[in-house]
């Protein structure tokens, strides 16, 4: 499996991750659960309204953790908006909940994807291990 993939794998297993932010010179943290792999992009989805797509427009640097059996990943990058609708059709039928909140059509509905991204997957008991895409 490449390494995007396992980060991908990773994530849908782990279900939660924490997506942060910069606003200003106040860090920002807050519960994530979107993922998709997409043309070989590691793709995030939220509202274009929530204070977390306003902070990534004005500063795109982001890093996300996830933990899962005793090993947490780490992806430190660029967040990148993408307005493509294949995409976002793509994330609703991956995560058929997001209808009751979004469409493809609307407004709001906002993917994206992690560029200049470095994952780390680390564990106590394993030396650490790194992949970027
Ligand atoms: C388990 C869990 C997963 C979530 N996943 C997402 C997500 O993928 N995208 C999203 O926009 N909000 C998601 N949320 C909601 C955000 O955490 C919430 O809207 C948060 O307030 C957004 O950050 P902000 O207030 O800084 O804009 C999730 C919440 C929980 C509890």
């Amino acid at each position: 499996m490449e390494g995007i993939e396992r980060v991908c794998q990773f994530l849908d297993e782990a279900q939660t991750y924490y997506l942060a932010t910069v606003d200003g010179d106040q860090p920002r943290v807050r519960p994530f659960g979107t993922v998709l792999l997409y043309d070989g992009k590691l793709y995030i989805q939220t509202g274009k309204v929530k204070d977390v797509s306003k902070q990534l427009a004005a500063n795109p640097k982001a890093e996300i953790c996830a933990f899962k059996n005793g090993k947490w990943l780490r992806v430190a990058g660029e967040l990148i908006n993408d307005d493509n609708h294949d995409i976002k059709v793509a994330m609703l039928e991956k995560m058929p909940s997001l209808k009751a909140m979004y469409s493809a059509d609307d407004d709001n509905m906002q993917m994206l994807y992690f560029q200049n991204a470095t994952a780390t997957f680390s564990s106590f008991t394993e030396a650490p291990e790194t992949v970027t895409f």
